[in-house]
């Protein structure tokens, strides 16, 4: 994606005595010109430069949603709630709202959430918008906030058949149209098409019009419970035939979790190969999968942690927020981190990083962010945390205490603290661990 600078107010911006992600402390970063000019202990402090005090607290790249649905976010209730709670009665709802959607009222949930989303630290989101609406409805008011958000986040589009693109009959049209109106990612659901031999039909045909196209594809991709749904296998051989390396993410693949291990074993080696991206995304996982289970009941989140230690890049993706699957949701990806940490039971020191990296580094290399990182020459985008490492972060879900883009401050959220009045003394607390 390219890179837009913002209207500058101040064109230098210095944040003082941050710690970084890798552990760093006490450096100083100098944005100017919506770049990072230098990072370093100490830099001096250029005369005219706006002043962010750190105060010792994490500075961390922007947060990366690898995965989301922004034509459905913020629309609980209509036209009423999922009362089961399951993923068969937000389809069906899901059926009931589309023909209730206009076009204003998607561009303003949408925009209301990206409003939620900067304000969590979040400036890069990949959406799927559904294109089996004849109307593009969806499509266009999507492409519409796209330009709107542009200069505070960066949204990708995927064209998204989520009727099957063989199984409706006008997707194929639709989702074509969608790319040539500038959607930018094929997307595709061959797990929901009519048998197993049309799902590997549509992974072969959306590859190859990504190829054709020049685009980058994102597939729905195996999300079920069903040991026997192998889309991923197929999605990495035609990525591998069509010399796609890096351009293809596979989404869910929760089928994976109740997969044999000797054909994973085999399986991994195959999508590290091709260098498919994987995407988890752990909140919706845990909620929808495993429902035709009785005791024990599986959590049907993929294999985080076999897939990273194969060499695959996986990020996480909040995939819902109050919407008709989903009634629960804040756009934070730290509560995503939190849950993937949980539910992978990823609990070593690197593995809690490495979820951390799922919401930040390993999502903007799945989006192809331009320029992303705390490193000179990148984009000033950051994050200051209320906490002293990636750890913590995602233990505290830490307050955004400053929100920057292109080097300037675009929100800001006051420390989490609470004040206590005990007998014989008052105290406070902010949840850190004081050494
Ligand atoms: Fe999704």
């Amino acid at each position: 994606m390219t890179f837009e600078v913002m209207s500058m107010e101040n064109p230098m911006l210095f944040v003082r005595n941050v710690t970084l992600p890798d552990g760093r402390r006490g450096h100083d970063v100098l944005a100017r010109d919506g770049r990072i000019e230098a990072i370093g202990p100490q830099l001096p402090l250029p005369e005219g430069a706006t002043l962010l005090d750190g105060q010792g607290w994490l500075l961390s790249p922007p947060f990366v949603d690898a995965h989301f649905h922004m034509d459905a976010t913020l629309s609980h209730g209509l036209p009423r709630v999922n009362q089961s709670g399951t993923l068969l009665e937000g389809i069906a709802l899901w059926g009931e709202l589309k023909p209730l959607l206009t076009q204003d009222a998607l561009v303003e949930r949408a925009l209301q959430y990206c409003d939620w989303a900067v304000a969590k630290g979040l400036l890069a989101v990949r959406s799927h918008v559904d294109v089996c609406d004849d109307r593009l409805l969806a499509v266009d008011a999507l492409l519409h906030v796209k330009q709107q958000v542009k200069p505070y986040l960066d949204l990708q589009l995927v064209a998204f058949p989520q009727d099957g693109v063989l199984r409706s009959p006008t997707a194929l049209g639709n989702l074509k149209r969608a790319l040539d109106r500038g959607v930018d990612v094929v997307g595709g659901i061959p797990h929901f098409e009519r048998t197993m031999a049309d799902g590997a039909e549509s992974v072969r045909l959306l590859c190859e019009l990504a190829a054709e196209r020049g685009l980058h594809v994102d597939m729905h991709c195996d999300e079920s419970d069903d040991p026997l749904s192998r889309h991923i296998e197929t999605l990495a051989f035609h990525t591998q035939r069509l010399g796609l390396h890096g351009r293809v993410t596979g989404s869910h693949l929760t089928s994976m979790h109740s997969m044999d291990n000797y054909y994973v074993s085999k399986l991994l080696p195959l999508v590290a190969e091709a260098q498919v991206h994987a995407v988890a995304n752990p909140l919706i996982n845990i909620t929808l999968q495993g429902r035709h289970d009785s005791y024990p009941k599986r959590r049907g989140m993929t294999r985080v942690p076999e897939l990273m230690a194969a060499g695959v890049n996986v990020g996480f993706g909040h995939d819902c927020v109050m919407d008709p699957w989903y009634s629960s949701g804040s756009a934070d990806m730290l509560e995503v981190a939190q849950m993937g940490l949980h539910v992978a039971q990823m609990t070593s020191q690197a593995q809690m990083r490495a979820c951390f990296d799922a919401v930040t580094v390993n999502s903007a290399k799945i989006l192809g962010l331009d320029g992303y990182g705390l490193a000179v020459g990148a984009r000033a985008d950051f994050v200051l945390l209320q906490a002293r490492d990636p750890v913590e972060a995602i233990r505290l879900r830490a307050a955004r205490l400053a929100v920057v883009r292109g080097g300037q401050v675009v929100a800001r959220t006051p420390a989490a603290t609470a004040t206590l009045s005990l007998p014989g003394r008052s105290a406070s607390v902010d949840w850190t661990l004081q050494r």
